[in-house]
C-alpha cells in the first residue's frame, strides 16, 4: 500500500547541509504494524515528516496506493510526542475531536455521534466536556489517539506517541493501539525509543542507522496477534525479538561516525 523509496533529506543550515537520512526504502502492506527504531538523531521524525506529507524529501519518493505522495493526503493522520501542544487547551474534550471532522461530516448530530464514538474506543466517553488541562496526560493522548482516528485514517503515523507519560499509561496505550489495530485495521507506521515497545506492538520493526540513516535491519515479529503485556513479554518469540532488534541497535551505535 506504501512503498519508501530512496529517500533522503538535508536540511540547509547556516553551518552547512545536515544530512539526516540518507537513503531509506521499505514497503508497508495494509493493515500491518511497522515500529522503527534507532538513536536520537538518527532521523527517525524527519522521515516520519517526509511520510506524512509535511516536508518535501531531497531525493527519493513516497507512493501510496500507486500515487506519489507531495502533500499531506487526507488519508493519513498524524500523532507527535507532546499531547501538550497538540491539542486545543481552550476547546473541550468534545470540540478537539470535531474539529478535523468538520470538513468532512456536513450534519452537526452525525459528527458528534462520531466524536463520541472515538472517546469511548479510548475510554474517555465520560470526560467530552472536559478542557485538556483537566486531564492527565495519557488522558491527554488518548484524545490526540481519538481525534487522529475520527477521519477513519488509513494510514496513523505516531512519533514517539507515549514518551512524556508513566509506565503504567504506557502499557494502557499500548493496549489501546492493539485494540485499535485489531477493530480497525488501521495500518501503523509507529516510532520509538523503546524496544519492548516497538516488538509488543510490531509485525516488523525497522531499526535505522545512524544519521545519516539507512535501514540497518529488519526483524519480523512472529508473534501471535492477541497479545497482552504479561503473556507476550513472557514468550521466547519476544526474547529473540527483542534481542535482534537490541543487538542492531548496539552494532550501530558501535560504527563510527
Ligand atoms: N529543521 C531542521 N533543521 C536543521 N537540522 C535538522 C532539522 N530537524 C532535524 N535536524 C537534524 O537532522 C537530524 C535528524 O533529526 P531528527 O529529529 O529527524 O532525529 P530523530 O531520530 O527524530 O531524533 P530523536 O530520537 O531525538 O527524536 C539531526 O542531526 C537534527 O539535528
Ligand atoms: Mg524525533
Amino acid at each position: 500500500m506504501l512503498q519508501i523509496n530512496h529517500l533522503n533529506k538535508s536540511y540547509a543550515t547556516e553551518h552547512g547541509l545536515v544530512h539526516a537520512v540518507g537513503d531509506v526504502s521499505f514497503g508497508v502492506a495494509r493493515g500491518e504494524f511497522l515500529a522503527i527504531v534507532g538513536s536520537s538523531g538518527a532521523g527517525k521524525t524527519t522521515l516520519l515528516r517526509m511520510l506524512a506529507g509535511l516536508l518535501a524529501p531531497s531525493a527519493g519518493q513516497i507512493v501510496f496506493d500507486g500515487q506519489p505522495v507531495t502533500a499531506p493526503p487526507r488519508a493519513f493522520a498524524v500523532v507527535f510526542q507532546d499531547y501538550a501542544r497538540s491539542l486545543f487547551p481552550w476547546f473541550s474534550v468534545q470540540r478537539n475531536v470535531e474539529l478535523p471532522l468538520v470538513n468532512l461530516i456536513a450534519d452537526r448530530g452525525e459528527r458528534l455521534a462520531r466524536v463520541e464514538q472515538m472517546l469511548g474506543r479510548v475510554g474517555l466517553a465520560d470526560h467530552s466536556r472536559k478542557r485538556p488541562a483537566q486531564l492527565s496526560g495519557g488522558q491527554q493522548q488518548r484524545v490526540a489517539i481519538a481525534r487522529a482516528l475520527a477521519c477513519q485514517p488509513e494510514v496513523l503515523i505516531m512519533d514517539e506517541p507515549f514518551a512524556s507519560v508513566d509506565a503504567q499509561t504506557r502499557n494502557e496505550l499500548e493496549d489501546l493501539m492493539l485494540s485499535i489495530k485489531q477493530e480497525a485495521g488501521t495500518t501503523v507506521l509507529f516510532v520509538t525509543h523503546d524496544v519492548d515497545e516497538a516488538v509488543y506492538l510490531g509485525d516488523r520493526v525497522l531499526v535505522l542507522s545512524r544519521s545519516p540513516s539507512t535501514v540497518a535491519r529488519e526483524v519480523i515479529v512472529d508473534l501471535p496477534a492477541g497479545r497482552d503485556q504479561i503473556t507476550t513479554k513472557a514468550l521466547p518469540a519476544f526474547a529473540a525479538a527483542r534481542a535482534a532488534v537490541l543487538s542492531s541497535i548496539v552494532e550501530q551505535a558501535a560504527v563510527p561516525a
